[in-house]
């Protein structure tokens, strides 16, 4: 690109300059140059809930490296599960005069401002992974089918209990993400959907009596709030009782329940640790589950969320129509925002070499 530019501011006059450059795809608008020869320009703003998890770094990485290759600068900013300061954040990158926004919002309904200032501005915005309630200034969403994530987890509980084949009654604990998320319920109903025969007829029982989601939800995906969740219900439900299962929604609140169970005295020969499910194959619950503490995550390949986000927003910049693959599901209250949803695996000890090292998402040596 520096020699080619080079030759070419040699040539002669402005005007022909002008008509190379565009020739080569710069924009008018005076976009990047980068040294990697792209000449898309424009910066794109991405702004991420959280640092606290890994899953939140890698989806920032990912989907800075995807808009790089196509040409785009990126403005990537992390929110630190402060709502406030995550509408504050996009405030400034539409300053900034971001072409396009992915937003992985913290509290799904507190961007309708900020959207609509996004909106004035012209510019799309993609929700990623969590659906942006309440506004018609999302055009698309980006995520796993999320239903599908609760069913797998709950599935796994029904399969290693045996509850199909007429074992039980367990007893079982009920966590779900934050609430202020739109993910939580579609979770926690694709969870209930496959649990609550079984809580019906009595072979699964919540001895807490705590079964509505809003009994059950965990602030912020908080480990040491649901940490202390489950240290109240083991006082009050579990002195003479044993816990069988925990459905829990994500590795974060999984590591705090283990902890918990852990600290009551679960994890020996007579007191084994219950069924703890999970979400999002994080390293320290991926090591748990080959420890044999964790026993289940949802594996969510992150790489190919970012893939589908930053192919999003470039082909709405350039006129084109994403592809999708839902146009049903994700009602946000203001319009149906057209979505592309991927496939969540379920992964346990018998199948993480499979799925997750084969899959190139770590390696041997990352998960000793
Ligand atoms: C959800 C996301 C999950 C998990 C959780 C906590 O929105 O879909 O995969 O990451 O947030 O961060």
């Amino acid at each position: 690109m520096r020699n080619r530019r080079a030759a070419l501011a040699a040539v002669a006059s402005a005007a022909s300059l002008a008509l190379a450059l565009s020739a080569c795809g710069q924009n008018s608008e005076g976009g990047s140059k980068d040294d990697k020869g792209s000449a898309k320009g424009g910066t794109i703003g991405i702004a991420m809930p959280t640092k606290s998890s890994e899953r939140w770094i890698a989806d920032g990485n990912n989907v800075v490296k995807d808009l790089k290759a196509k040409g785009y600068q990126t403005k990537l900013v992390y929110g630190e599960d402060d709502p406030d300061q995550q509408v504050s954040q996009i405030e400034n990158l539409i300053t900034q005069g971001v072409k396009g926004l992915i937003i992985a919002a913290i509290d799904n309904k507190s961007l309708n401002n900020v959207l609509q200032e996004a909106a004035d501005a012209n510019i799309p915005v993609i929700a990623y992974d969590r659906l942006i309630l309440g506004s018609k200034n999302v055009d698309y969403y980006a995520s796993f089918d999320n239903t599908k994530v609760g069913e797998l987890q709950a599935n796994y509980i029904v399969d290693k209990l045996g509850l199909k084949d007429g074992k039980g009654p367990f007893n079982i604990e009920l966590f779900a993400g934050s609430n202020d998320d739109n993910n939580t319920k579609y979770f926690f109903n694709g969870a209930m959907s496959v649990l609550k025969p079984y809580i019906d007829s009595k072979k699964l029982v919540v001895r807490s009596g705590q079964t509505a989601l809003n009994k059950v939800t965990t602030l912020r995906w908080d480990g040491a709030t649901a940490q202390k969740r489950m240290d109240d219900i083991l006082t009050s439900s579990y002195k003479s009782q044993k816990v069988d299962a925990v459905l829990s929604p994500y590795d974060g609140i999984s590591i705090g329940i283990l902890s918990s169970l852990k600290s009551d005295g679960y994890g020996s020969k007579s007191k084994p640790l219950p069924v703890v499910t999970g979400q999002d194959a994080e390293l320290a619950s991926v090591k748990s589950i080959i420890a044999g503490e964790q026993t289940q995550t949802v594996y969510k390949d992150t790489r190919k969320l970012a893939d589908v986000a930053a192919g999003m927003v470039d082909d709405v910049l350039n006129s084109k129509k994403p592809e999708v693959n839902d146009t049903q599901t994700y009602d946000n209250g203001s319009k149906v925002v057209p979505s592309y949803l991927l496939q969540p695996v379920s992964v346990d000890k018998t199948n993480y070499e499979d799925v997750l090292v084969k899959g190139g998402y770590y390696t041997d040596a990352e998960l000793k």
